[in-house]
């Protein structure tokens, strides 16, 4: 048999830190760490990179067949993580990436887990990154916070689903992260607002606490306690009030923030 996890979005960030802390055996033995990204290198004897742009529906194809070429594959772990966002309002934002948000955080997860379900057990995982955008409607990041929104809720379903035959499926809910996430247009500054007042997550504690999560067959990891706080809060009140409190905070945000750039 081969053990194997698959890791999109592996070649930086969270996905980067992932598979590092599953080289050094975060999930107990694998044979292979399949890492997927556009730019895809071996980083640890184990690591099989795959240079795929999940956008390309081919991807999926070129992921299936490999799978059914390794000699008695067993999908441990799939981490659905790979993903940007573009801040902005949705009529100025480039067709393209609003397009390629949905391909890449909602049909490559959808892709991956129907296409690795076959080669799962009980006591396989997936591992989904979703974000705190989840929680409810983000202007400003309408795309972005939805696609998110659909991780969430396809992953509490698919777990419910998935859970009589033992495989888990967790969500996973951070805050901002310092990765090349911040690199798209605008995101630095509406993430420099927000972290004036929750700070940023550590990546690796991130990814940590995620394996863990998944490892323990949780349906849902929300890092962070203010964003605990922040899921109830958007669960429980109406939206244009919970809605009216995040501006008035990304303004306290942005008015600490002009106070620290001279
Ligand atoms: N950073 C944050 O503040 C934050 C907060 C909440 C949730 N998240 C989520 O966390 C996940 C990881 O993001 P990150 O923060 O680690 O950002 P990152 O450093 O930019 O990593 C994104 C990863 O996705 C890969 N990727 C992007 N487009 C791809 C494509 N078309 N095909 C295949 N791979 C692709 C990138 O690799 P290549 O460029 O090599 O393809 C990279 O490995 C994302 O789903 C993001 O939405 C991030």
């Amino acid at each position: 048999m081969t053990n194997i996890a698959i890791v999109t979005g592996a070649s930086s960030g969270l996905g980067a830190k992932i598979v590092q802390q599953l080289a050094e055996g975060a999930f107990g033995p694998l044979d292979q760490i399949w890492s997927v990204s556009r730019r895809a290198e071996r980083t640890s004897p184990r690591v099989r990179p795959f240079a795929l742009d999940l956008t390309d529906p081919v991807s999926f194809d070129v992921l299936e067949r490999s799978l059914s070429e390794a000699p008695g594959a067993r999908v441990a772990l799939l981490v659905n993580n790979a993903g940007f966002g573009t801040f902005g309002d949705f009529a100025d934002m480039p067709a393209a990436d609003n397009a390629n948000m949905v391909r890449l955080l909602m049909l490559a997860p959808v892709e991956l887990t129907y296409r690795t379900l076959p080669y799962m057990a009980a006591g396989s995982r997936i591992l989904n990154v979703a974000s705190v955008a989840a929680f409810m409607p983000q202007p400003g990041l309408a795309t972005y916070s939805a696609a998110k929104r659909f991780v969430l809720d396809f992953s509490r379903a698919l777990d419910a689903e998935l859970g009589s035959v033992g495989i888990h499926v967790t969500a996973l809910c951070p805050k901002f992260m310092r990765t090349g996430f911040l690199d798209h247009a605008g995101a630095d500054d509406v993430a420099a607002d927000m972290a004036g007042l929750t700070g940023f997550e550590d990546v690796e504690r991130v990814a940590r606490l995620a394996l863990g999560a998944a490892r323990e067959g949780r349906a849902l990891c929300i890092p962070s306690a203010d964003m605990r706080a922040f899921y109830v809060a958007a669960k429980l009140l109406p939206y244009p009030l919970v809605l009216n409190l995040e501006r008035a905070l990304m303004n306290l945000g942005e008015m600490r923030g002009s106070k620290r750039v001279p």
